[in-house]
């Protein structure tokens, strides 16, 4: 009840535009109960970062000051940090050249170690000099081996979920927000990136100056050192990468442009100035991270035919839900990917048509039901609203988030109409604009402002079962795809006739193969393995999604023709969601746990510890 007195204000204010200041970055509602967070902002809060790093690609460290302006809430006398891993040589206050006590907390698995620093009632900034340590779990250091060019190093960071404290002392939660300017020095050869205004050439001194004017929180803190090379798309769009995959990356992505409009015809004014995407190596642990002005990607949606652009629309559309309106802490994680994946369709929907969105959102599903099904569905992790308390929020990344949270958000629409829903999350985005929102508040004004007492309506979105029960809520009809529906037909007339001959005439697109392999019976005679791969080639495909969806059916059938392949695969590949399956597929019997052991041998070198530290454990 307390919620909805809260709502009247902006209920009279509605659709008026958040103007945000550096001092008013914070949101009273959700900051300071963040389990996965030691900082206490709600005595003493961040609101800007001045930050000075040198990249010594030897020793594998970055070498900072974070000077830190805050912003003090109560009298208290000292800030608290969240750091991991950080060697901090010293703190001063001001301009006060005199070294302060600091203290670091114990070692907290998963947490790592608060940094509470003593400050006086007139302290406007905390100066923090330190180094970050060889194995700093946001850092990934490659060698020029491991790049496209081979001829350079590369450093790439990845700070979601809570690694950004791994590599800058910071108030590492989403509902703590900053402002920042970076002073970056590298290798003369080499370019830096952040998430912020971006250079588009190197310089002569290896010297880079970077500006987020916008207020973000440190999961959104990025940067990339490398042979990295721009170009652009339209007049606010382009595209970075290594100088050997340029063009192709420029090809790939040449509707970056028309996704950033279709975006704001949809839900309002695209607020970051500029809109790029880095494609970074193919170790990158995941597929699109969406950094602020600068989406990071992996190289393993290139596939030459346009086929997998719709991550560039996911990642775009982080910069409304995520960016913009944050989830308040990693329990309210289905609040930025669920959003995302809605409107990830809908950009696709607007661009590509309503077969291709469905297309996507059938597969989806599927994707969505195997997870349920892994996970049991009964299970608490199946529930929108989770507790991470205790836990990796890394490990909280599953269907769940993305795909219950898209039908979720599909649901209210088919009750209100897509009109109304519009509506509503248009306003949503400029009433939270840059501030974070928890679930239990989402869900109030879902009530007040949608279902306004609508009994029908209420009872046809369902939150409370989406929300807080396990599975699906039983009233849920599973989405169709007509062309979908023919594969149906097809695998089951295969699996009696045996014949392939032809089927890759009538399976052309990434989306059809990638259905029909799925759809393949787990026990599917090998002879038939031969046989679709001498018709559609599958285990030489270019097509990332396809190897990966192969790769598992050539465990499943123990199909070897296609190992080396996948060796290769794994090796050069680092993103979990394409490993995930393969190793654990592998490791179901004990032939398969050898093979997998001997490929992790090789092939862990090349992965981020996002990816290891899921992996680790399985291949022991
Ligand atoms: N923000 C996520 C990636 C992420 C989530 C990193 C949680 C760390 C913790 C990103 O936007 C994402 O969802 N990436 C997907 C893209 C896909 C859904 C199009 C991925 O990496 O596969
Ligand atoms: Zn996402």
């Amino acid at each position: 009840m307390k919620n909805l007195l809260f709502l009247i204000p902006f209920m009279l204010l509605s659709c008026t535009q958040n103007i945000k200041t550096a001092d008013d970055n914070q949101d009273e509602t959700s900051t300071g109960s963040d389990p996965h967070s030691f900082a206490n902002p709600k005595e003493n809060v961040v609101t800007h970062l001045d930050l000075t790093l040198a990249v010594d690609f030897t020793k594998q460290q970055l070498n900072g000051l974070a000077v830190w302006t805050i912003k003090h809430v109560t009298k208290s006398d000292e800030i608290i940090f969240d750091t991991q891993g950080l060697t901090i040589e010293k703190v001063t206050l001001d301009t006060d050249t005199a070294e302060v006590f600091f203290a670091l907390g114990d070692q907290v698995k998963i947490l790592g170690q608060a940094l509470s620093i003593p400050i006086k009632p007139e302290t406007k900034k905390v100066n923090i000099y330190y180094s970050t340590s060889k194995n700093a779990k946001a850092l990934q250091w490659l060698n020029a081996q491991q790049t496209a060019g081979k001829k350079q190093p590369f450093l790439l960071t990845q700070s979601e979920a809570i690694l950004a404290r791994s590599w800058i002392p910071t108030q590492d939660s989403p509902g703590i927000r900053f402002t920042y300017n970076a002073t970056v020095t590298v290798p003369k050869d080499l370019m830096a990136l952040m998430s912020a205004e971006n250079p588009t050439n190197k310089n002569a001194e290896g010297k880079y100056h970077f500006e987020q004017k916008n207020a973000i929180p440190s999961y959104l803190m990025a940067l990339a050192v490398g042979d990295i090379t721009f170009k652009a798309i339209d007049k606010r769009t382009g595209v970075y990468a290594e100088p050997e995959m340029l063009d192709k990356v420029a090809y790939e992505f040449a509707d970056m442009g028309k996704m950033v409009n279709a975006a704001e015809k949809i839900y309002g004014d695209y607020r970051w100035g500029r809109y790029d995407v880095l494609v970074l190596p193919p170790s990158f642990p995941f597929g699109g991270m969406e950094n602020p002005m600068l989406t990071f990607a992996t190289p393993t949606v290139i596939a030459g035919d346009r086929s997998l652009v719709s991550l560039v629309a996911h990642e775009l559309a982080h910069s409304w839900s995520g960016n913009l309106v944050t989830n308040a802490t990693w329990n309210d994680f289905w609040l930025n990917e669920g959003f995302t994946v809605y409107f990830e369709r809908r950009i696709i929907e607007t661009l590509y048509g309503k077969e291709e969105a469905k297309m996507q959102e059938v597969l989806g599903y599927h994707s969505l039901m195997e997870n349920i099904k892994e996970l049991g569905n009964k299970n608490p992790d199946t529930r929108l609203k989770v507790d991470f308390t205790g836990r990796d929020p890394d490990d909280g990344v599953s269907d769940i988030a993305y795909e219950k949270g898209y039908f979720f958000l599909k649901t209210i629409e088919n009750a209100v109409g897509r009109e109304k829903f519009d509506a509503f999350l248009k306003d949503y985005f400029n009433r939270h604009a840059f501030k974070s929102i928890d679930n239990d508040t989402f869900l109030d004004e879902l009530n007040v402002l949608l279902i306004k007492g609508d009994d029908k309506v209420k009872k046809q979105i369902d939150s409370y079962a989406w929300v807080y029960q396990p599975g699906l809520p039983k009233e849920f009809i599973a989405p169709l795809s007509p062309v979908f529906s023919k594969i149906d037909t097809l695998v089951q007339n295969l699996l009696t006739t045996k014949n392939t001959l032809g089927l890759s005439k009538v399976l052309k697109s990434t989306n059809e193969k990638l259905y029909f392999i799925n759809k393949l019976p787990d026990n599917l005679d090998p002879e038939l393995m031969v046989s679709l791969d001498t018709e559609f080639n599958f285990t030489n495909s270019t097509n990332a999604e396809v190897q990966c969806a192969w790769y598992v059916m050539a465990i499943k059938t123990k199909y070897a023709v296609a190992y080396p392949a996948m060796r290769k695969f794994l090796v050069t590949v680092g993103r979990r969601k394409f490993l995930m399956p393969l190793y654990k597929e592998m490791i179901k019997t004990p032939e398969g746990k050898k093979l997998a052991q001997d490929i992790y041998k090789t092939a862990r070198p090349n992965y981020h510890s996002v990816a290891y530290n899921s992996l680790d454990g399985l291949l022991k």
